[in-house]
């Protein structure tokens, strides 16, 4: 703006002040009612002013002392990998070495910093504030989508996260067809269009190597099974979920139930992090009780419930926990 016109804006403000005070003072002298008037709507501006954690009708980061999620929910810790928060305590990486140990494990200092000449070294999303509103929708991959016709709301958010294999093509009725977002490991790992950010959880060294070289070269095929040599994705769009963000779900959030969350669970944790108001779809069991993926028609094929690696009862109840709280929204399916 000119120096002119700011002038003339400031004026007008000004002139804008001095009589809505001296019409409130000449009101409030003379016992008019309008006083209530201007109080309504001084109030109603100290509401519109008042600006709250977000900008959406409700907020997941909503300041509240000694409830059960705020005990546990913690905004300092990043969910995504940056050089700076590669940096992990001894304790921090001690454990997560330990998840699928490896017997001759890369300095994981250079992997990381092959890993960020590869990817983006960015803070993403820990823009949280009164001007956003962030929607996610978190999809699993359960049966008890199947015949839900959740597509249109799924693909309204902002952010629509899924995870593993994920197919969508000839499924959009129920699970919709865009995909901001795919979490995945390299033994899970498929092809993503250019739009979509691969979220690579890693569980050892070799996984950053691998995705590096998924990226470009193509030679690594084997980690403790055979995995893909090359991926398609958007290499600009890679990010990595932070082992010491991993770490805090496991004891924040699982209180260490089972050896260590699921691609689920975990997915659902960075989306309550980095998104405003989340949506959860094809989490549990269908209507029958059984476990099984919306892509299979085998209803019995339930093996993955029991891993022996995750406790699904405990993560699912949490998850109904985080529901009951108004912190995410349940959609149940069929
Ligand atoms: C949150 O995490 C940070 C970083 O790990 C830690 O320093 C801080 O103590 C934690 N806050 C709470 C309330 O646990
Ligand atoms: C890993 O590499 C870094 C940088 O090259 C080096 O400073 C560090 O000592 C190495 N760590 C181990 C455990 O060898
Ligand atoms: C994918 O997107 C990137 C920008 O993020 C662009 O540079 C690249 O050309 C795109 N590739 C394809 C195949 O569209
Ligand atoms: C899950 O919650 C139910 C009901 O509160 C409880 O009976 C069950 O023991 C819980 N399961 C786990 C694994 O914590």
């Amino acid at each position: 703006m000119s120096l002119p016109k700011r002038r003339k804006v400031r004026t007008l403000v000004l002139l804008f002040f001095a009589i809505t005070f001296t019409t409130f003072l000449f009101s409030y002298t003379l016992r008019d009612p309008s006083i209530y008037f201007f109080k309504y709507a001084f109030r109603l501006s100290d509401n519109f002013f008042s600006r709250g954690p977000c900008a959406c009708r409700r907020c997941i980061a909503e300041p509240e002392d000694e409830s059960w999620f705020a005990e546990r929910f913690n905004q300092s810790i990043h969910p995504l990998m940056t050089r700076e928060n590669s940096v992990l305590s001894d304790d921090t990486f001690r454990w997560w070495q330990w998840l699928q140990s490896e017997r001759q494990p890369a300095n994981f200092t250079e992997v990381v910093e092959e890993l960020f000449q590869v990817i983006p070294d960015e803070v993403l999303y820990m823009d949280a504030g009164p001007e956003r509103c962030r929607t996610c929708a978190v999809v699993g991959n359960s049966g008890n989508l199947k015949g839900s016709r959740y597509g249109a709301a799924i693909d309204s958010s902002d952010l629509v996260i899924r995870m593993n294999q994920a197919p969508t093509s000839g499924f959009e009725e129920d699970v919709g067809a865009r995909t901001t977002h795919h979490v995945m490991y390299p033994e899970s790992a498929i092809d993503l269009d250019n739009a979509t950010s691969l979220v690579l959880i890693p569980f050892k060294t070799l996984d950053l190597q691998w995705i590096v070289s998924a990226l470009t070269t193509g030679t690594i095929t084997q980690t403790y099974i055979p995995v893909t040599a090359r991926i398609k994705a958007n290499k600009d769009k890679v990010l990595i979920y932070s082992p010491a963000f991993f770490k805090y779900v496991y004891e924040s959030w699982l209180e260490g139930h089972g050896r260590y969350p699921s691609t689920g669970f975990l997915s659902l944790l960075l989306a309550i992090h980095i998104c405003d108001e989340v949506s959860v779809f094809g989490f549990g069991a269908d209507q029958y009780g059984n476990w099984h993926h919306y892509w299979e028609e085998n209803h019995l094929a339930g093996a993955f419930r029991h891993t022996g690696v995750h406790d699904g009862d405990y993560e699912y109840n949490v998850t109904l926990l985080l529901a009951d709280n108004n912190k995410i929204q349940m959609f149940k399916g069929r």
